[in-house]
């Protein structure tokens, strides 16, 4: 390949000007948002149209150059960043950031793979709906990146993952060609599920260029609450509580452990937990409904008498205004910034039957604690949907990077084979990426995997797209 006359052909596809070929220009779209993986890119390269993808694609396949798909680059497993080779070229599809239609009899919105999340929201509140999806990097992560990593978030477990929210897709192909499955239906069995097989897929079969979203009525009132358990079976009483008493009306059921809200506030003193006595779990909680306010207000509360009567719950408070309530998520969604500027941490974003979840806790903990004294277990998630968020920061004091390089691989390998262990997943929300490449096969088995292998055969033969992600072939 003569890197000159590649580039000028790319230039040629997208423009000059959207074809980043400096070491400044190139190095935000090189390193991973947690600051854990750098690479190197020939260019980052910034079509404005599908077309355009397409002929990118074509181009790579004739100069045998990789392509890496970036979204908001917000993933945590290094997914969207480069390996060091330098030999991949990275695809932005920030440019790609229309909304092209609104279809309110059937209740779904058609967007190109660039639109940030956040505008997402937006734009269906302003048609009187509601797209569910919602995570802490709303306000950068693209449609595309959420798609393809089958993003979860913290409204799972009233309207499920991306892959549910989504009801058909515009890929590029591995082949430069372009599938138009843009399509709005809620049943379509006509043979294999081609959308199911591109979401979750991470940039390793196919380019998301745009997706048809479902749409939800706009809740009439939200009511969000923090509580505070003593241990994880009341957590989980809690949860079968609401479960049974305000069925669907439940959208979020977060738990945070104290050592999670310690840290968080220690890096923002404006977010510390407003329960007294710093209760070993927190629980976020909130409702959401249709009716009126009056109705998911009095709903709550009688819920939650009864969880303190039945002793499941030691304290509550409910939000009194919505700045409340975004203060108590602001508190949650920060444990990940605190994290972050707390300096390297590792990161298990993993789930496990509600059924065994106490169990796991309480024998990973003593197993890492014992194994290493003075460790900070960072453990939070999305409880509600058996997801814990199992972050492991060294004794205060000792070097992040120093710790990390020391003891990363027998940490991920603790905390996996208790996963295994207890019928878990090591990735629930998170995806595979470079992080967890090495450890797929095990984890899902031989025939799994290579099943998952002959799926990237057959669909990117010239193994051209983010190749060594997610399976190796
Ligand atoms: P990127 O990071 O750019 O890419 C992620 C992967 O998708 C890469 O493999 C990339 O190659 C591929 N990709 C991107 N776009 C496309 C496309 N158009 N076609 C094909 N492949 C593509 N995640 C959760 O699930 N739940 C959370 O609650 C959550 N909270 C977060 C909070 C914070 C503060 C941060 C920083 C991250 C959080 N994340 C969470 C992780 C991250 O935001 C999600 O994984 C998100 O879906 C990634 O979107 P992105 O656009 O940033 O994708
Ligand atoms: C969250 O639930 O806040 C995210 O998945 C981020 C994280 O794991 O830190
Ligand atoms: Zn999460």
């Amino acid at each position: 390949m003569h890197t000159e006359s590649f580039i000028a052909e790319l230039q040629s596809i997208v423009g000059p000007n959207h074809v980043l070929i400096s070491a400044d220009d190139k190095a935000p779209f090189l390193t991973d948002w947690r600051k854990r993986f750098t690479g190197k890119a020939i260019a980052v390269v910034m079509p404005a149209s599908t077309e355009e993808v397409a002929a990118i694609v074509k181009c790579c396949i004739a100069a045998r150059v990789p392509i890496v798909t970036q979204g908001g680059n917000t993933g945590f497993c290094g997914g969207a960043t480069p390996y060091p080779s330098g030999h991949e070229i990275v695809l932005s599809l920030k440019r790609m950031n229309r909304i092209r239609s609104t279809d309110i009899a059937n209740q779904t919105m058609t967007v190109e793979a660039g639109c940030i999340l956040q505008s997402i929201q937006v734009a269906a509140v302003e048609t009187g709906h509601l797209f569910p999806l919602s995570l802490g990097a709303e306000g950068s992560c693209m449609i595309g990146g959420n798609l393809a990593t089958n993003a979860g978030g913290t409204n799972v477990l009233r309207y499920g993952n991306a892959r549910d929210l989504c009801l058909g897709l515009e890929v590029v192909t591995a082949q430069g060609e372009i599938w138009h499955g843009l399509k709005g239906l809620r049943k379509d069995n006509t043979g294999y599920d081609l959308r199911d097989l591109f979401i979750g897929s991470e940039g390793t079969l196919g380019i998301i260029t745009a997706a048809v979203l479902k749409l939800y009525p706009l809740p009439l009132s939200q009511w969000t609450t923090l509580v505070a358990t003593n241990d994880i079976p009341s957590a989980i009483a809690l949860l079968g509580l609401f479960q049974k008493r305000a069925a669907s009306l439940l959208t979020g059921f977060e738990m945070m452990t104290q050592e999670s809200l310690d840290l968080c506030a220690s890096h923002f003193p404006q977010m510390a937990n407003p329960l007294s006595n710093k209760p070993p779990y927190t629980i976020l909680i909130e409702l959401s409904d249709h009716e009126s306010e009056e109705h998911v207000r009095l709903l709550l509360e009688q819920i939650l008498e009864t969880a303190l009567e039945d002793s499941l719950v030691s304290d509550a408070i409910i939000a009194s205004n919505l700045s409340q309530a975004q203060a108590f998520w602001q508190m949650r969604e920060h444990i990940t910034l605190a994290q972050a500027q707390e300096g390297a941490n590792l990161k298990h974003d993993i789930t496990l039957p509600l059924s065994s979840l106490d169990q796991f806790m309480q024998s990973t903990d003593a197993l890492m604690r014992s194994a290493y004294p003075g460790i900070r277990i960072i453990n939070f998630g999305h409880l509600g949907d058996g997801n814990l968020h199992y972050n492991i920061a060294p004794p205060k004091g000792v070097d992040p990077h120093a710790f990390n390089q020391a003891e990363e691989t027998a940490i991920h390998e603790l905390v996996y084979a208790q996963v295994e262990q207890y019928g878990g997943s090591i990735s629930a929300e998170h995806g595979v990426g470079q992080l967890k490449l090495g450890g797929l096969r095990a984890h899902r088995g031989a025939v799994a995997h290579d099943m998952m292998k002959a799926i990237k055969r057959a669909l990117d033969p010239d193994n051209i797209l983010n190749p060594n992600k997610v399976v190796s072939i």
